[in-house]
């Protein structure tokens, strides 16, 4: 386990997480943001009874980010239950990385703290970004 270097973007990860909605999987996700500018934004995965409706805690966090004007993200944390990591999906690495720069910190993490941390470069190699669309 890896210390925790945002204590405050932690705590508010296991906030959201806290606040799932996830009566078909179980499987509750929050997920913190940090900005550049230091605001903070969180978010966690809502599920529907038309199962691939549901969405992921990142989701969540991001959409929470963009109403309030930001798109930079400077850090994320996201935090399960589970026993192995709670990666980011593939739809959400996606997600993750139109807000970030290669340098951005991704950090997984279960109840006890930091599991995992990497960089969105690390997280998506050879991603598709808005430059690609020059
Ligand atoms: N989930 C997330 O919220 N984020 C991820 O990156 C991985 C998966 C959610 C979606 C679903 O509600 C539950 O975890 C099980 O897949």
């Amino acid at each position: 386990m890896t210390q925790i270097n945002n204590k405050a973007l932690f705590d508010l990860a296991v906030q959201a997480m806290n606040k799932a909605y996830v009566p078909y999987s179980n499987f509750v996700v929050g997920a913190a943001i940090q900005t550049v500018t230091g605001e903070l934004y969180s978010g966690c995965n809502v599920e529907n009874a038309s199962y691939p409706e549901g969405t992921c805690a990142e989701a969540g966090a991001i959409a929470s980010m963009v109403r309030d004007g930001q798109t930079q993200i400077d850090s994320i944390y996201v935090i399960g239950k589970g026993e192995q990591l709670v990666t980011p999906c593939g739809g959400c690495r996606q997600r993750i990385r139109e807000f970030s720069t290669p340098s951005t910190m991704i950090h997984i993490c279960g109840p006890e703290g930091i599991r995992k941390s990497m960089t969105m470069e690390e997280l998506l190699p050879f991603s598709f970004g808005p430059d690609n669309l020059k």
